[in-house]
């Protein structure tokens, strides 16, 4: 039994994905026999509410100077980081000279719009190469990670924030309160913090358990949030319900008393209550749905196979690690993956050892089936594949259920 990282209760995991790895930690054949694998637990706290995995790997083995996810592959991704700035840029830097601070700013997706704007801002990026990117790009950033202390640092050389923006990144850091203490500490008076991640009432409702990894140490709710943020003397005043990455929600939050609380904040979180997400039973059943999904895709993908067709897989994505994993899916099943970023190419896939290959590849001779790992991108890539489809080629998708895509 362990532990909750926000408020110490005894937590008891309610599901169990076997041994995990690095989600992100694509490897060459010389580095199989010294793979690192986790015990990739999920538990729910009775009492903060928050979902949550029960052991993660040290930081530095995710997030350092090969860290292979760089932000700006996606285009419909650099478009909703563009609206994003624009909104904080209109609603909530109206003071003079405002300051600006983004952690997990990546290779500079967002914090390109203050830069060209000539707004003062500030990246904490641990992962270096991308850090050097978003540098290069003219987008001022320290290779760090984000914690109180940090805080601290940034307050003594560049004053308090009037905003401090986060995007897929809260959830990756399990010295969470010490990060709430920092954002305390960073944020002037009247400041916001707006921070997005995948949504816990969209993994419930699609079953979408790849967003489940070892970058993803919580699952935030609002109810969850409300509660790590309220014991720290600040408030959720707003959300911001987002499309992206398969569901995600936007947090507003402040001081508390600084800004009154919109009741979109009030009937979201009742909708939470309706459906489940602050009950130990709806978890159970979210795994026994797990269960059956991993169940019919492995059953799927055999009887395609058992027809002698070729399958490959579009995008290596970090969630695609858990569904690769936990199914038990390896390169009996899957010849490729394809992928449009450098760093993955040449090289193998996280524990089912599957080889990452150039787009071009895919281009050059279409596959009978394509496993849509990156569903989260469907939009995107339905778009940019109407040949492969037009050639007779099929997707395989596995969010919200398994199937065949007509
Ligand atoms: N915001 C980008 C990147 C998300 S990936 C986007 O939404 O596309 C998560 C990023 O957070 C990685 O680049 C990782 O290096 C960084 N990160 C991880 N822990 C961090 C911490 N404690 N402080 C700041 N950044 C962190
Ligand atoms: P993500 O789901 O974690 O954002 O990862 C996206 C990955 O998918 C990244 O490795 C790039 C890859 N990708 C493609 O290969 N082709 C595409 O069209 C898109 C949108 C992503
Ligand atoms: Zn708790």
């Amino acid at each position: 039994m362990g532990k909750c990282l926000i408020c110490n209760s005894v937590i008891d995991p309610f599901m169990s994905f076997g041994k995990m790895p690095i989600a992100n930690g694509f490897l060459t054949p010389e580095q199989f026999g010294d793979e690192y694998f986790f015990d990739m637990y999920v538990a729910f706290c009775p009492e903060c509410k928050m979902v949550q995995l029960t052991e993660q790997p040290d930081p530095e083995k995710m997030f350092h100077e090969n860290y292979a996810f760089f932000s700006s592959t996606s285009s419909r991704m650099a478009i909703h980081f563009k609206e994003f700035a624009e909104h904080v840029k209109k609603d909530f830097l109206n003071a003079a000279d405002p300051f600006v601070v983004e952690i997990g700013c990546n290779d500079g997706i967002m914090l390109q719009n203050f830069a060209k704007a000539g707004i003062r801002h500030l990246g904490i990026e641990p992962s270096s190469n991308v850090a050097k990117v978003a540098n290069e790009k003219g987008v001022r950033t320290i290779s760090r990670f984000f914690d109180a202390n940090l805080a601290r640092d940034i307050v003594n050389e560049h004053g308090q924030a009037d905003a401090f923006l986060a995007a897929n990144v809260m959830c990756h850091i399990s010295n969470f309160n010490s990060v709430i203490e920092g954002i305390g500490i960073l944020l002037k008076p009247k400041g916001v913090v707006m921070f997005e991640d995948p949504y816990l009432g969209d993994v419930i409702e699609k079953t979408s358990y790849d967003q489940i990894y070892d970058e993803h140490v919580f699952l935030f709710s609002l109810t969850s949030i409300q509660y790590a943020f309220g014991r720290l003397g600040m408030e959720l005043i707003d959300i911001e319900p987002q499309s992206t990455h398969g569901g995600s929600m936007r947090y507003v939050i402040a001081h508390k008393g600084a800004y009154p609380v919109s009741d979109k904040v009030k009937s979201q979180l009742k909708k939470e209550k309706e459906l489940g997400l602050d009950n130990r039973s709806t978890y159970d059943v979210f795994r026994k749905n797990c269960e059956q999904s991993r169940d019919s895709l492995k059953l799927l993908l055999q009887e395609i196979k058992r027809q002698g067709k070729q399958i490959v897989g579009y995008a290596a994505t970090s969630k695609s690690t858990t569904v690769l994993n936990y199914c038990g899916i390896n390169s009996d099943l899957i010849d490729y993956i394809s992928d449009t970023t450098p760093i993955k190419q040449g090289k193998f896939s996280p524990g089912m050892h599957i080889p990452v290959r150039a787009y071009d590849e895919f281009v050059k001779k279409y596959p009978d089936y394509a496993v849509l790992l990156a569903w989260n991108h469907a939009e995107e890539i339905m778009a940019k594949e109407k040949k492969f489809m037009e050639s007779g080629g099929k997707w395989i998708s596995f969010v919200p259920k398994v199937q065949v895509m007509k």
